[in-house]
C-alpha cells in the first residue's frame, strides 16, 4: 500500500461494516445501537458470509475505503477485526492508499495497539466534549481526562487521527465552545467533526425535550456557534471541506465519507447497513438496507445468505436528487457537468439561478458550490437544485 489516502470517486468501492453494540446508549444518540448481546461471534459470521455474497454482486473492485462505525467497533476484538480486514482483502483487495478507519470510544484506549496491529490506519474518536459537567449531561462513560490520554494514545497509534466533537449545548457558552474547539485544534490531529446537538425524536433527549425541559441551543445561538467553528477551525489552518467535518489537508480528509459525497459505490455489511451500488442511467442503481436488530440479521444471512432486507432501485431522478443533497455538503461542490455526463441529466437550471440571486451559491467553471450564507440552510438551498 503506498503512503496517502486513495481518492476520487471513479470506481471506487467503499465498504461499511456497522458494529451495533455500546457499553452504554447515550440519551442523544439514534444510530441503531444495542446493549451487548453475547452473539458477538455469530454476527462476526454472519458478517463474513455476506461479504462474500457481495462480492459475487460486485465482482472484482479494489476497496478505497473499509470503515468500521456504529455503534461501538472499537468494542471488537483485534481478532474480529483482523477477520474481517483479511476476508475483505481476500475478497475484494485494497486499492493502493486505502482506508481503514474505525469509530472508537475514549474508553477503548487500551485496544488502540491491538486495532492499529489488525490493521485499522484512521481512528476517530468520540470525544464530544472536553467539559466533564457535559460529559455527564450526554450520558458518556468517560470524563474529559481519559479523553485526552485516548488522542494522545491514537496519535501514537494511528498515522490519521480525527475526533468527534458535540456542541450547541444548552448552557454551553461561545467562550466555552472555543476553549474546548480550541483544545481539540490543538490537540495535533488532523481531522475534527463538530456536530451540532441534534435532538432525535425517540431518543431519551427526545422524550425529556418533548416534555419541555431544554436540551440544546436555540436555533439562532446554534447559528453563531456554527460561524465560530468554521472561523477558529479557518484561524488553526483546518478547512471545513464538508459542512461538518474539517481537516488539515487532502490527505487528512476521510476518503470512506468522500465517498459518500460524492456519489460513488458502497457496500453495507452489518445489522441496519446502508448500500449504494450502480449507476442508474448504466444498468441501475440499487439502495440496499440490511435488516436492522441483529438477531434478524444473523437469521437472515443464515437463511437468505445475505443480510439485505430491502432493496429499492433508484431511478435517475432519485440518483441526481442523492447526488445534489450530498455533493453540495463539500467545499468544493458539486461538478454540474459530471453529474451531467454519469446520470444524462442535471441539476434545475431555475433554481440555480434562483439560488445564485439569493447569494446562497455560487459557480465557478462546471463547479457550484452553497456559500457561506448557503452552508447555514445547506439542504434547504440544495433542495431548490433539484429538478
Ligand atoms: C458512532 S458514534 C462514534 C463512536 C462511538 N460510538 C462513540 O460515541 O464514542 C458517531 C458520532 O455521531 C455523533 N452524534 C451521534 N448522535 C448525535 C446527535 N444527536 N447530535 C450530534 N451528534 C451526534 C457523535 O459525535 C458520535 O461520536
Ligand atoms: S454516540 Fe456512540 S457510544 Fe453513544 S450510543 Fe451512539 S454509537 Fe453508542
Amino acid at each position: 500500500m503506498s503512503d496517502g489516502p486513495a481518492s476520487g470517486p471513479g470506481n471506487a468501492l467503499g465498504l461499511y461494516v456497522h458494529w451495533p453494540y455500546c457499553a452504554r446508549i447515550c440519551p442523544y444518540c439514534d444510530f441503531n445501537v444495542y446493549r451487548p448481546k453475547g452473539d458477538d461471534e455469530a454476527l462476526l459470521a454472519a458478517m463474513l458470509a455476506d461479504m462474500a455474497h457481495w462480492r459475487a454482486r460486485t465482482g472484482a473492485r479494489p476497496l478505497a475505503s473499509l470503515h468500521f462505525g456504529g455503534g461501538t467497533p472499537s468494542l471488537m476484538t483485534p481478532q474480529q477485526l483482523a477477520a474481517v480486514i483479511g476476508e475483505a482483502g481476500r475478497l475484494w483487495g485494497f486499492a493502493g492508499g486505502a482506508e481503514i478507519g474505525l469509530e472508537a470510544n475514549p474508553k477503548d484506549i487500551d485496544g488502540f495497539a491491538g486495532m492499529a496491529a489488525a490493521g485499522i490506519n484512521r481512528l476517530s474518536l468520540g470525544v464530544q466534549s472536553f467539559d466533564d459537567q457535559a460529559l455527564v449531561s450526554l450520558g458518556r462513560d468517560h470524563d474529559a481526562s481519559l479523553a485526552r490520554r485516548a488522542i494522545d494514545a491514537a496519535q501514537r497509534d494511528f498515522a490519521r487521527v480525527s475526533l468527534d466533537m458535540i456542541y450547541a449545548r444548552a448552557g454551553q457558552t461561545a467562550d466555552d465552545w472555543a476553549a474546548e474547539l480550541g483544545e481539540a485544534l490543538a490537540s495535533g490531529v488532523g481531522h475534527i467533526s463538530p456536530y451540532q446537538l441534534t435532538i432525535e425524536p425517540g431518543t431519551a433527549f427526545g422524550k425529556r425535550a418533548g416534555r419541555g425541559e431544554q436540551l440544546d441551543a436555540p436555533p439562532d445561538f446554534a447559528a453563531d456557534l456554527y460561524e465560530l467553528t468554521e472561523s477558529l477551525c479557518a484561524a488553526a489552518g483546518f478547512e471545513g471541506y464538508e459542512i461538518s467535518n474539517h481537516a488539515r489537508g487532502r490527505a487528512d480528509e476521510s476518503v470512506h465519507n468522500r465517498l459518500y459525497w460524492e456519489g460513488g459505490d458502497w457496500i453495507g455489511i452489518g445489522p441496519g447497513a446502508h448500500g449504494r451500488i450502480g449507476r442508474a442511467s448504466a444498468g441501475g442503481r440499487a439502495a440496499t438496507e440490511a435488516a436492522r436488530r441483529p438477531a434478524d440479521y444473523i437469521r437472515r444471512v443464515t437463511e437468505t445468505g445475505t443480510g439485505i432486507a430491502s432493496e429499492e432501485a433508484l431511478g435517475v431522478a432519485d440518483e441526481i436528487a442523492e447526488r445534489i443533497l450530498m455533493g453540495m455538503r463539500l467545499a468544493d461542490g458539486l461538478d454540474i457537468d459530471h453529474l451531467h455526463a454519469t446520470t444524462g441529466s442535471g441539476i434545475d437550471p431555475d433554481g440555480l439561478a434562483r439560488m445564485m440571486r439569493q447569494g446562497m451559491v455560487d459557480q465557478a467553471g462546471s463547479r457550484i458550490r452553497l456559500t457561506a450564507a448557503g452552508r447555514l440552510l445547506a439542504d434547504g438551498v440544495s433542495g431548490e437544485l433539484v429538478p
